[in-house]
C-alpha cells in the first residue's frame, strides 16, 4: 500500500517525507489556494518545489474543462518533472483526455470520483490512478467505504491496471479500512497519517518502561 500526503504545504510534505513512509503527494486547486499559491507561474513553480522534496508521484490538477485545454495544460504540467501525474476531472472531455494522455505515455489521476460507474469509465480510458472521495461521500450521509469496496471488486473482476487512490480521507480508520480492502494508495492529510501512531496502551507501556529504567539507574 502506498501513502501519499494530500497537501500543498511544503513543511507538512517535508515532515511526512522525513517520517520515511511517504510515496507521493496529491494536490488540488483548493489546497494550493489554502497555501496562498496563486497565478499560473507560482503554481507551476510550487509543483517543482514539491517534486524536489519527494521522490515519488506528485499529482498536479488541470483547470481546463474542455478537451483541448485539458490536453494543453496536462502536457505542460507533465513537462515540469518526470514525477508529475496529471490530475483530470471525471467529465466527458476529461475521459477523452485520459485516453489521449494514456496513449502518449503521460500518467494521470482521475479525480472527483463518486460512483462505481465513473470508476469503470476512468479505467477503460486508461487512467493511471483513480481518486474516489471517501470523506465527501460520508459527508452526505452515504458510506464512502461502500464505494471503495465496490470499486475494488469491479477492478479485480476485470484486472484493470488503474490503481485505486483513496482520497478525501478524514481519519486513521479510513486508512485501515482501505488497507483491509486492498486499496493500492491512500492520500491523506498529515494528521491522519500521524494518527496511525496513537494507542493509549503504547503510551502507558512506554511510560512504565521508562519509569522502571529510571528506578534501576537513579
Ligand atoms: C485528493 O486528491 C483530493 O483532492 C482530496 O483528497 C480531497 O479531500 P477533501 O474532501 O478533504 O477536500
Amino acid at each position: 500500500m502506498k501513502f501519499f500526503v494530500d497537501t500543498a504545504n511544503l513543511d507538512q510534505i517535508k515532515e511526512a517525507y522525513d517520517l520515511g513512509v511517504l510515496d507521493g503527494v496529491t494536490t488540488n486547486p483548493s489546497l494550493m489556494a489554502k497555501e496562498g499559491i496563486t497565478g499560473r507561474n507560482n503554481i507551476l513553480k510550487h509543483y517543482v518545489d514539491i517534486c524536489n522534496i519527494v521522490d515519488g508521484d506528485v499529482s498536479a490538477e488541470v483547470i481546463s474543462t474542455d478537451f483541448k485545454g485539458i490536453v494543453k495544460e496536462g502536457e505542460e504540467l507533465a513537462e515540469l518533472h518526470p514525477n508529475i501525474v496529471v490530475k483530470v476531472p471525471m467529465i466527458k472531455d476529461g475521459v477523452k483526455a485520459l485516453r489521449h494522455f494514456s496513449d502518449k505515455g503521460i500518467r494521470t489521476n482521475c479525480t472527483l470520483i463518486f460512483s462505481a460507474g465513473q470508476a469503470i469509465l476512468a479505467a477503460k480510458a486508461g487512467a493511471t490512478y483513480l481518486s474516489p472521495f471517501i470523506g465527501r461521500v460520508d459527508d452526505i450521509n452515504w458510506d464512502g467505504m461502500d464505494l471503495i469496496d465496490q470499486i475494488v471488486e469491479i477492478y479485480a473482476n476485470y484486472g484493470f491496471a488503474t490503481e485505486i487512490l483513496a482520497a478525501s480521507i478524514r481519519n486513521p480508520l479510513h486508512i485501515v479500512k482501505c488497507a483491509e480492502m486492498g486499496v493500492d494508495v491512500v492520500t491523506c492529510p498529515l494528521k491522519s497519517i500521524l494518527g496511525l501512531l496513537n494507542h493509549p496502551l503504547t503510551d502507558i507501556g512506554l511510560a512504565k518502561f521508562l519509569a522502571d529504567y529510571n528506578k534501576g539507574n537513579s
